[in-house]
């Protein structure tokens, strides 16, 4: 065996045992992101992750989040699509916006100064996502949380009133 090879030997016995811990390691965590997948049967989406949904790409899916569950609304591709009515509500969770109309400044899951009777009608909107057989659940999106200190969106001008 030449010298060369013997080290190369040698190395490999050396850092065989790190690699094939990482190569578990990365088994091991693959293998629970798995289980958790299989036994919620939920996606769970960054907001960067959710913002590819956003009906730009038309090779993907269109998804909307309220209060932190995404659905599949891509049956209604034509008002949440490129180009759509309510294309600002998609690939994001916009729930501020379900209650006031306000498609400007609260396209934001912040619900901070919003009344009691205000958050029942995102109760009715969530219900709409949650009972429409059209919208499938496909997860939830990880909120990242609201600074506290940061200031309540602006009201916009000329909100939208709500549906009748
Ligand atoms: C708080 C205010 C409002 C919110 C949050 C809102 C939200 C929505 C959403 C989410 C949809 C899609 C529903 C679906 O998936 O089937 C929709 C549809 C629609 N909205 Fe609104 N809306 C608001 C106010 C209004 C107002 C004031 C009008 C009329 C001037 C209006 C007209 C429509 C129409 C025509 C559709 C059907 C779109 C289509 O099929 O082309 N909305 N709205």
């Amino acid at each position: 065996m030449s010298e060369s090879e013997g080290e190369r030997r040698e190395l490999a016995a050396r850092s065989g045992p790190g690699v094939v811990l990482k190569v578990i390691l990365a088994l091991a965590i693959a293998g629970a992101a798995l289980i958790a997948y299989i036994s919620t049967g939920e996606r769970s989406f960054s907001m960067k992750a959710l913002s590819a949904y956003d009906g730009s790409n038309e090779a993907l899916p269109v998804y909307i989040s309220i209060n932190g569950v995404v659905y599949d609304v891509s049956a209604n591709r034509r008002v949440y699509g490129k180009g759509g009515s309510y294309n600002m509500m998609a690939g994001r969770d916009a729930s501020r916006s379900f209650i006031t109309g306000c498609f400007e400044t609260h396209l934001t899951h912040d619900l901070r100064g919003m009344t009691d009777k205000e958050l029942e009608s995102l109760e009715t909107w969530k219900n709409f996502f949650k009972d429409s057989p059209k919208y499938p659940r496909v997860g939830v999106a990880k909120l990242p949380p609201i600074d506290p200190n940061s200031a309540i969106p602006e009201p916009c001008a000329d909100p939208k009133s709500a549906h009748k």
